[in-house]
């Protein structure tokens, strides 16, 4: 009887016959795998978590003049420790979100019922955007600008967390997104 420390008798394992059960498994799983694979699309409309996103290319130093600008048109105030600006754009506009080490800028005030088309992308490292308690993720590259339309549909906070971990202040990493 070979066990785990006895070599097996039949050196070549891989010219015995398979068990019927076990070629039963590997069917089920292989069957499952291109289920589930296919399924990505079907995801793409049933999933409330899967984002229907855009990217495109940018500089962080153009994408941080396009947050600038929006800052310089829109702010309302100013929060936090850190002074950060409390942005409230026009319902259907472009909004900019900016991720650097370790805050994100600005903090945004959005009207409940009112689409926007978010962008996001970072200044330096990677970060993750994760919107809380909605439980959206998304990763935020230097480089790349990420854009989807949402439209909040309660009212509240939502915090944005970074959930990609980018250094020693990774966890201070919060910002806020007021829906009024
Ligand atoms: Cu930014 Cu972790």
């Amino acid at each position: 009887m070979p066990t785990s420390y006895t070599p097996p008798s039949e050196r070549l394992w891989w010219n015995e016959p398979i068990e019927r059960t076990e070629i039963l498994w590997i069917v089920i799983a292989f069957a499952w795998c291109l289920f589930m694979f296919y399924y990505m699309i079907a995801w793409h409309w049933t999933g409330k978590q899967n984002l229907a996103n855009e990217a495109y290319k940018i500089t962080p130093e153009a994408y941080g003049k396009k947050v600038q600008a929006m800052v310089e048109q829109y702010t309302v105030r100013k929060e936090t420790e850190q002074n950060i600006p409390v942005v409230r754009p026009p319902a259907g506009s472009d909004v900019y979100l900016a991720g650097s080490l370790w805050q994100w800028r600005p903090l945004l005030e959005l009207e409940k019922g009112k689409s926007y088309r978010l962008h996001v992308s970072s200044l330096d490292w990677m970060h993750g955007f994760s919107l809380q308690p909605e439980n959206i993720n998304l990763q935020v590259l230097p480089g790349y600008e990420m854009v989807i339309t949402v439209t909040p549909n309660k009212t509240g906070t939502n915090t944005v967390m970074c959930n990609e971990y980018c250094g020693i202040g990774h966890h201070t990493m919060l910002g806020k997104i007021y829906v009024k």
